[in-house]
């Protein structure tokens, strides 16, 4: 028996290292337009990213929690359709900033499709503002010693400059 999909739950899904403003403006916009979000961090044991998994959590939460009702916080490994078929969700929402992310992003989106035809991409675009704002660059940016200030919250600023008095 086929399982029934909340039409109501979306994921969010990404590597989050750190969380950004740009981020954030997908969080509330995908908060508006669905009931229930889970803002999924996936668990890369390949990459070696900036923040532990826990730390990028605890930054999340922080970020979202009061603010934002209907969103949750969750990891996942393996293949994201399979996580958001475990959710029953219907929905996977990716940011997209400018013509340069499409592409990746439609290839990710027609091979989740492929994967798993019943769950639809939602691609959503953040404020202008944000629009050149990623996490590699805030990353690049806090590794040479610039200021990340405006680009990530206020949050996530401690916290790199915790890494960086290490
Ligand atoms: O924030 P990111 O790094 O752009 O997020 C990428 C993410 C986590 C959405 C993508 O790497 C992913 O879905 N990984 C899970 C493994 C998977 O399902 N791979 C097949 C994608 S078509």
């Amino acid at each position: 028996m086929r399982k029934a999909l909340s039409r109501k739950l979306a994921i969010y899904p990404g590597t989050f290292d750190p969380v950004t403003n740009g981020h954030i403006d997908i969080i509330e916009r995908c908060s508006k337009l669905f009931s229930q979000v889970i803002v999924a961090i996936l668990i890369n044991t390949d990459k070696a990213p900036l923040f532990s998994v826990d730390e990028r959590l605890t930054m999340l939460r922080s970020v979202t929690w009061k603010r934002f009702r209907n969103i949750t916080l969750d990891t996942f490994d393996g293949l994201l359709v399979d996580y958001a078929m475990r959710k029953k969700a219907s929905a996977i929402v990716r940011g997209i900033r400018a013509i340069s992310d499409y592409e990746y992003e439609l290839q990710m989106a027609l091979m989740n499709r492929r994967l798993e035809p019943r769950i639809e991409t939602v691609f959503m675009m953040p404020a202008e503002a944000y629009s050149y704002v990623s996490s590699k660059l805030v990353r690049e940016i806090f590794m040479l010693g610039g200021s990340v200030k405006g680009l990530v919250p206020v949050v996530v600023e401690q916290k790199l400059r915790d890494k960086r008095a290490l």
